[in-house]
């Protein structure tokens, strides 16, 4: 290893880290670990006293976890999980019991499994067999674990939340090794969380525990040195990032070349390992999506890695640099074939604007086929969301939806972080000569008077539709979220009373919105999960496209499942101490499952 390579400053920079904060008493640090000279597998980093940072996992069940979430908590206790040890197994019950006696206390007790051989079904099934409660995180690109410098399971990981270092590591007790069975004379975890929780040092911080050896075939920091930013970062970054980081594009920064990326990275890795980047934001295990934009677990594996060894540039040409991307297209899907201007509004520089609606007459004597649309702000600053709907002539009456009517003719959609799909094919809306089109508009105030001239982009057919789109929705209205709650949960259930087929899933609430699942429950008592969205967040009000579309047949119902956290830990919570209800504005919530589905009266072929 040459003494200037970048995995030689990262692992230099993870010991002046450690070092800096060994402030005596530490006797485990200097023993174990990184001084190993002998290579990248010799443990790297099984230290005590490092800095766990921040990262965010699903458990076995797909709950979401973030490790700085736990912040109010008075110690956090990681253990090292994995199917089949049997030592591990043994664990369970004195870690079952630990957490439910300091539970009042404010510890918090995870399990974590990095094991490559067990998936979250495998996992599911051994939490049933050995009755385990405590959530089970799973890191399957084991990047948490390898930070962690993680070996072997059975071994309890103590961090202390205010300082978000390991305060203790290694077994649960002195009964548990490969063969004996003897009663517990030492119980190191206990004995660790006192002393986390009298505010005390732990004396021996760092024990040797004996679990099972965990492969890590990819923790090699030489290998990630070799990883080629010419041939393997920079396309990956252009084919999952680039869409939106790119001049012009949605994102705050372009990845414009080499050292732009270079000196975002740590900001990259960060928000790589929390889950915010790529904001997609359903759980991967829970149906299949046409639209989804989130890394594989080895792309994701690869990139962190690399920015690990220092995001070295290496050999060869720089593809971001040398072919950049052309700044967006003024509409999505190319020009329309007919731009209706809405009248210009006004917005103040202060205060809560009250939604705004505006009616346009359609000046044509033809029926109109809708194949496509697309709503858009002249001014993207202002406008926080807006809806159009077909007001139907008389003589025609509005199509009926599944759930709420206010959803009859709704066509059209500008919504935070939303992409604009197009239509299934030969699906679109059929607007009959004589219609208007209806607006609701929602502005935030920017602290400065400004304007924006709304536009609506049509894309026409030329010959009748094959299939006419609705939206329905599953919704509740009637809920008191109280204040302060953390996980205020509520259900709201839909009965379709017709076949249709489902094309698209989309969850809407507002600020305290924090998870939210759709479930089909069929006639003939099966249940399908179509929807899981773990962390919801209010900037992205994704349309998730099913794929292939579902056919729900009538006597069906839809289950929406969703939790609002009106706690002070909620960082978007705009007021923890009052209660929250059903309303317009963003400081009030809503609860929808919106759909996008078409009726299947007729025997056609799903075509999305
Ligand atoms: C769909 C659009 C989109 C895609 C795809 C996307 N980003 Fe982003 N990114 C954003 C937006 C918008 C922000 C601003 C913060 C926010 O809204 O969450 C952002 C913020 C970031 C930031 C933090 C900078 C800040 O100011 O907060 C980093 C780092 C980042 N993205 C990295 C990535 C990486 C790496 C990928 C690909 C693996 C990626 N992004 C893919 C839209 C995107």
């Amino acid at each position: 290893m040459h003494p200037s390579s970048p995995l030689v400053a990262f692992l230099f920079g993870l010991l002046l880290a450690v070092a800096s904060h060994a402030e005596g008493g530490h006797e485990g640090h200097a023993t174990h670990g990184a001084h190993s000279t002998e290579g990248a597998h010799a443990e790297p980093s099984r230290q005590a006293g490092i800095l766990v940072e921040n990262f965010a996992l699903l458990d076995h069940r797909g709950a979401f976890h973030e490790l700085r979430g736990y912040a109010d908590r008075s110690a956090i206790v990681l253990f090292v999980h994995g199917n089949g040890c049997p030592i591990a197994r043994h664990a369970l019950p004195v870690l079952h019991e630990l957490a439910r006696e300091l539970k009042e206390r404010g510890v918090a007790f995870l399990l974590l499994n990095a094991n490559l051989q067990d998936d979250r079904d495998s996992i599911a099934a051994e939490a049933r067999e050995w009755q385990v409660e405590l959530p089970i995180l799973v890191d399957e690109s084991q990047l948490v674990a390898e930070a962690l410098g993680v070996t072997r399971t059975a071994e309890a990981i103590v961090i202390d939340p205010r300082t978000w270092r390991v305060a203790y590591r290694g077994p649960v007790d002195d009964r548990l090794h490969y063969q004996t069975q003897r009663p517990a004379r030492a119980h190191y975890l206990r004995d660790a969380l006192e002393d986390v929780l009298a505010g005390r040092e732990v004396a021996k911080p760092l024990r040797d525990a004996a679990g099972c050896l965990i492969l890590f075939p990819e923790a090699d920091p030489a290998a990630h040195a070799e990883i080629s930013y010419s041939e393997t970062i920079a396309p990956l970054l252009e084919q999952r990032c680039r869409s939106c980081h790119r001049s012009g594009g949605v994102a705050p920064w372009a990845m414009t070349g080499y050292p732009m990326v270079r000196g975002w990275s740590p900001m990259m890795r960060e928000m790589l390992r929390t889950k915010r980047m790529p904001p997609w934001h359903a759980d991967p295990d829970v149906s299949h999506f046409r639209n989804d934009i989130s890394l594989d677990v080895s792309e994701l594996r690869t990139l962190v890695h690399w920015i690990e060894a220092g995001a070295p540039r290496g050999e060869g040409p720089d593809p971001l640099a040398n072919s950049p991307r052309p700044p967006p297209p003024e509409w999505t899907h190319g020009e329309p074939d007919w731009i209706l201007e809405l009248p210009e509004q006004e917005i103040p520089p202060t205060g809560v604007v009250p939604y705004r609606y505006e009616t346009i007459e359609l000046e044509t004597e033809e029926d109109l086929f809708v194949r496509g649309v697309e709503l858009k702000p002249s001014n993207a600053r202002v406008m926080h969301h807006g809806l159009a709907w077909i007001r139907y002539p008389k003589g025609h009456a509005a199509p009926r939806v599944q759930g709420p009517r206010f959803t009859r003719g709704m066509f059209a959609a500008y919504v935070p972080g939303r992409e604009n799909e197009p239509f299934p094919d030969g699906a679109g809306y059929f607007v009959p000569a004589g219609s208007r089109l209806r607006f609701q508009l929602h502005y935030n105030s920017t602290g400065r008077a400004e304007t924006d001239t709304p536009r609506l982009g049509l894309y026409l057919a030329e010959a009748p539709l094959r299939h006419e789109l609705k939206t329905g929705s599953v919704a509740r209205f009637d809920f008191e979220i109280p204040p302060g709650a953390r996980e205020h949960e509520e259900e709201a259930v839909a009965e379709i009373d017709r076949d249709i087929l489902i094309y698209r899933l989309s969850p809407h609430m507002h600020l305290r919105g924090k998870r939210m699942s759709i479930e089909a429950r069929y006639p003939d008592g099966r249940r399908e999960m179509l929807l899981s969205v773990p962390r919801y967040d209010f900037n992205w009000q994704r349309q998730y496209v099913l794929d292939p579309p579902r056919e729900i047949p009538a006597g069906s119902t839809l289950h929406v499942r969703a939790a609002f956290d009106n706690s002070e830990h909620n960082p978007a919570n705009p007021d923890p101490s009052v209660p929250v209800r059903y309303g317009e504005q963003t400081f009030e919530e809503m609860l929808f499952g919106y759909f996008l589905y078409r009726d299947l009266d007729t025997p056609l072929a799903a075509t999305d």
